[in-house]
C-alpha cells in the first residue's frame, strides 16, 4: 500500500510530484504530502488529508517551489488517517524528510530506543522511526547522508521503499528499497523515483529496477546504487515496456472502463504470442517438458480475484492433465500445514506480484524444495524474481483498483500453461489441442459481443442496484465466475453480494431468497449436466419469487422463461466461458456502482496492492 514518488532535476518538482501521485493514488488515497527543497536549501513540506485534490488545492493556496522533492499518497496502517500521520515524516530539526511504503515491523522497538534518547515523535506511524534514525546517524558522526541512511536501515526489520529528501545534502535524495516495490526513472537531466513504471512512464527513457537491499543516490548528474554494507555496485538500465497511454484514461470516464475494454485485445495478444501453427508454443524457462511429466502435484496460491483465476485453473488442469491441483488463500496456506514436497509445483498469481501473503507463502514452498512458477503481470515484481519460472499475463497496467482485465488474462494463461502441460504429460492427443485452440480464438470475439451490449447490462443495473444484498450463483467452471462477479459487486458498489455454489443454495442461502433479492445465475449452455442443474437451481428461485438474472448463451428460450432480466453471451465451450461470463459480470457491478454514485476507480478502503499482511 502506499505510492511513494521523488524528482530531481531542474523543473519545478511540485506539479511533477503531483502528477506522479494522481498516477500512483490507486494505491492509497486517505492522504497525501510532499516535501521541496527550495533554493536556499529550505525544506517545506505539505500535507493534507483526504483524496489528493485536498493537497493539490492546498498547494494552489501555497504552492512550494523547488527542483527537488519527494511524494506520498497513504493507505493507513499505523495511525489514523490524520495530517499528523500523513507523510513526509521529518526528524526533530526539520531538515531531513522521508516518504515510506512498507512496514518497520521492529519501530516500537526503535521509537522506545529513540524516545529514550529524548527524541520526540509527532506521528503514531512506524515510518517516523526512519527520519529519527537517520538524524541520529548524523549526529553519531555518519560522513555523509548516505552513510547515516544505509546505517538507519541497518537497523530496521520489516520492508520498506523509501524515498529521503535533507537540506544537508541539497544535490541528492535517497531511494531504498526492501521487500516493497520501487524504481528509478532516467530521463533527461531528470532523475526520478516512483513505487511503479507508469507514475513516471511519460518522462523517462529508462528505468533501473532496484533490488532489495540497495540504496540509491540520485543527483542531477546521474544515479549510484550501493548496497546497505556501503559498497558501489554496477547500475543496470532496463528499456520502458509499457507505453505512456497504458497509464491514461484514454477517453474513458474511468480507468475501470477502460481496462473492461482492452480484454479481448490484450487475451488475442496472449493467445498470438504462445500459439503457433494450431499448437500451443509455451517455452517457460526454467521448467522442461521432463519436469511436467514427473510432476505429481500442482498447489495454486493467490488472493482476491487472483484466487478465483486460481479455482478456475484448479478445476481447468484436473480436468486435463490428469494431476491433483489444490488451490489455496495464500493467507490461509502460510498459517496451515500443507503437505507440499519437491514433487509439488507451486503457482502464484498474482496481479502486483507484491501481495505480502503470497509473497509469504512462496518463500515457505521454496524452503521446502518446490519449484515456483508464477502467473504475474508486473515485470520486475518481488514475485518475479522469486520465481523460477514466469508466465506473464501481459494486461498492461491495471489501475482501476477492482480488478477486471488482469482476472481474464489470468484465466487465458491458465488455459495455455494447462495445454501445455497436458501435452507434455500426454494427456491431450495434438488434434483435441487444435480443436481447443479454434475454440479458444473466439473468445476475444466474444467478449467484444459483450461489451458492445453494455447499454442493455447498465439497464439491469440500474432496476437492481439499490437493495441491500444480492447472491450469485453458478457451477463447475462458473462456480468461481460467481464469486468473482459478487466480489466485484461488493468492492466498487459497496452492495453486500454473495457468490455460491449453485448446488449448495438448498443447504443455507435459500433462506435469503425473497422478491427483494436479486440473484445473478450463470446459465450458459453447456455440454455436460450443470445447464440442467442451474436451470433446476433457477426454478428454485422462481419458485420463493427471487428476482432471477441470468447470464445465458444468446437464443436459450428456456432461460427466458423464468428469469425477469438475462445478459446474453455468445455461445462458447463450457470450458472456456468464464472468461466470457465474467466480463458481463464486470459491466453489471460497474454500473451499479455507477448508480450508487461511488468512486469506482477508488473503492473506499481498498488499495490496488495489499503489500502489509
Ligand atoms: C479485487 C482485487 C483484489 C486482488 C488481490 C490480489 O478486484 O483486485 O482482490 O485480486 O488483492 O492482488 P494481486 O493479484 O496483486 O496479488
Amino acid at each position: 500500500m502506499c505510492g511513494i514518488v521523488g524528482y530531481i532535476g531542474s523543473k519545478e518538482a511540485a506539479e511533477i510530484l503531483l502528477d506522479g501521485l494522481r498516477r500512483l493514488e490507486y494505491r492509497g488515497y486517505d492522504s497525501s504530502g510532499l516535501a521541496i527543497l527550495d533554493a536556499s536549501s529550505t525544506l517545506h513540506v505539505s500535507k493534507a488529508v483526504g483524496r489528493l485534490s485536498e493537497l493539490e488545492a492546498k498547494l494552489e493556496a501555497g504552492p512550494l517551489h523547488g527542483t527537488r522533492g519527494i511524494g506520498h499518497t497513504r493507505w493507513a496502517t499505523h495511525g489514523e488517517p490524520s495530517e499528523r500521520n500523513a507523510h513526509p515524516h521529518m526528524d526533530e530539526s526539520g531538515s531531513l524528510a522521508v516518504v515510506h511504503n512498507g512496514i518497520i515491523e521492529n519501530y516500537q522497538e526503535l521509537k522506545a530506543e529513540l524516545q529514550q534518547q529524548d527524541c520526540t515523535f509527532q506521528s503514531d506511524t512506524d515510518t517516523e522511526v526512519l527520519p529519527h534514525l537517520i538524524a541520529r546517524e548524523q549526529a553519531q558522526g555518519a560522513s555523509t547522508l548516505l552513510e547515516a541512511v544505509r546505517k538507519a536501515l541497518s537497523k530496521a526489520r520489516g520492508a520498506y521503499a523509501l524515498g529521503v529528501i535533507s537540506k544537508d545534502d541539497p544535490d541528492t535524495i535517497y531511494a531504498a528499497r526492501l521487500g516493497s516495490p520501487l524504481v528509478i526513472g532516467v530521463g533527461e537531466g531528470e532523475y526520478f523515483i516512483a513505487s511503479d513504471v507508469p507514475a513516471v512512464v511519460s518522462r523517462i527513457q529508462k528505468v533501473i529496477y532496484l533490488k532489495d537491499g540497495e540504496v540509491a543516490a540520485l543527483t542531477p548528474d546521474g544515479v549510484k546504487v550501493y548496497t546497505l554494507a556501503g559498497d558501489e555496485v554496477p547500475v543496470t538500465l532496463s528499456d520502458v515496456t509499457i507505453r505512456a497511454e497504458d497509464a491514461e484514461k484514454a477517453g474513458f470516464e474511468t480507468f475501470m472502463l477502460k481496462e473492461i475494454h482492452e480484454q479481448p485485445r490484450i487475451l488475442r495478444n496472449l493467445l498470438r504470442k504462445h500459439t503457433l501453427d494450431g499448437r500451443v508454443n509455451l517455452a517457460i524457462d526454467g521448467l522442461s517438458n521432463d519436469y511436467f511429466r514427473k510432476l505429481n502435484r500442482v498447489m495454486i496460491i493467490s488472493c482476491g480475484t487472483a484466487y478465483h483465476a486460481g479455482m478456475y485453473g484448479k478445476l481447468l488442469m484436473e480436468h486435463v492433465c490428469n494431476i491433483a491441483v489444490e488451490v489455496d488463500l495464500a493467507s490461509e496456506f502460510r498459517y496451515r500445514d500443507p503437505k507440499v514436497d519437491p514433487g509439488t509445483l507451486i503457482i502464484p498469481v498474482s496481479q502486483s506480484g507484491e501481495t505480502a501473503d503470497t509473497l509469504a507463502s512462496i518463500r515457505m514452498a521454496r524452503a521446502w524444495g518446490c519449484k515456483v512458477l508464477s502467473i504475474c503481470n508486473v515485470q520486475d515484481s518481488s514475485l518475479v524474481r522469486d520465481s523460477d519460472a514466469v508466465l506473464y499475463t501481459e494486461a498492461g497496467p491495471e489501475i482501476g483498483v477492482a480488478s477486471t482485465k488482469a482476472y481474464t488474462a489470468q484465466l487465458m494463461a491458465f488455459v495455455l500453461l494447462t495445454l501445455a502441460m497436458g501435452r507434455a504429460r500426454n494427456e491431450i492427443t495434438p488434434e483435441v489441442e487444435t480443436e481447443l485452440l479454434e475454440d479458444l480464438a473466439q473468445i476475444p470475439d466474444a467478449i467484444h459481443y459483450v461489451i458492445d451490449r453494455k447499454d442493455d447490462i447498465n439497464q439491469i443495473a440500474e432496476k437492481h442496484h439499490d437493495g441491500p444484498s444480492s447472491l450469485y450463483l453458478g457451477r463447475k467452471f462458473n462456480y468461481p465466475t460467481a464469486l468473482e462477479g459478487a466480489l466485484k459487486n461488493k468492492e466498487i458498489s459497496y452492495q453486500h453480494a454473495e457468490g455460491y455454489a449453485a448446488g449448495e443454495m438448498k443447504h443455507g442461502p435459500i433462506a435469503l431468497i425473497n422478491e427483494y433479492l436479486p440473484v445473478i445465475c450463470i446459465c450458459t449452455r453447456t455440454r455436460d449436466e450443470v445447464y440442467e442443474k442451474m436451470i433446476s437451481n433457477m426454478k428454485e428461485v422462481e419458485a420463493r419469487h427471487g428476482r432471477l438474472i441470468a447470464v445465458a448463451t444468446d437464443g436459450d428460450t428456456a432461460v427466458k422463461a423464468f428469469a425477469e432480466d438475462i445478459m446474453y453471451v455468445p455461445a462458447i465451450r463450457d470450458e472456456f466461458s468464464p472468461m466470457v461470463n465474467v466480463v458481463a459480470l464486470q459491466l453489471l457491478a460497474y454500473y451499479a456502482a455507477q448508480a450508487r454514485g461511488t468512486d469506482i476507480d477508488k473503492p473506499r478502503n481498498l488499495a490496488k496492492s495489499v503489500t502489509v499482511e
